[in-house]
């Protein structure tokens, strides 16, 4: 799975002080009417089962300077629940989840179906509000590492 390139994002939901992250390359655009997205998470994820009692979801896309913040989205730094949103610029949109001011574009959706796949969950999300910076670079991981695609 470590060489599939993927687009670097981070999946937040909740309200402080029950904020919950991680960092996640298994999302992708799902359908545009109604207009929706989708992210894998797994079940042992800290922000799992807020995904599941909030029904909410907020889909942040990443820039070429968010490496270390994924770093720490992904545990890697020993960080914990709401402590991560110390780093970073955050704000609220519709559903309360979490926005990334900076992200190249924030969706905010509420769950409109979830799957059961195993050690993951698949959940389905609404898009109900949206923020976009288009004049970023994305993030990119591959081979384990992350990385920034050359023009
Ligand atoms: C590049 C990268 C991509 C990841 N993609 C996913 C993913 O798609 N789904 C997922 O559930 N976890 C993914 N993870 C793992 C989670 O970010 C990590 O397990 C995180 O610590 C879970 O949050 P928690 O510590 O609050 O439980 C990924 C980690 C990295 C470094």
């Amino acid at each position: 799975m470590r060489n599939v390139p993927g687009a670097v994002s981070i999946v937040t939901t909740g309200v402080r002080p029950g904020r919950h992250g991680l960092t996640l390359t298994a999302g992708c655009s799902l359908s545009t009417d109604p207009s929706s997205v989708l992210v894998c998470v797994n079940k042992s994820a800290g922000g799992h089962d807020t995904i599941k009692q909030s029904g909410s979801f907020c889909w942040n896309i990443l820039t070429a300077d968010h490496a270390e913040l994924a770093k720490k989205f992904a545990g890697q730094d020993g960080s914990k629940g709401d402590i991560r949103f110390a780093d970073g610029l955050w704000r609220q949109l519709t559903t309360g989840a979490p926005s990334l001011i900076e992200a190249i574009c924030s969706f905010d959706c509420r769950v409109s179906g979830s799957y059961d796949a195993g050690s993951h969950t698949i959940f389905v999300g609404e898009v109900v509000a949206q923020t976009t910076n288009l004049d970023r670079e994305p993030l990119v991981y591959v081979n384990g590492e992350f990385t920034v695609p050359k023009r």
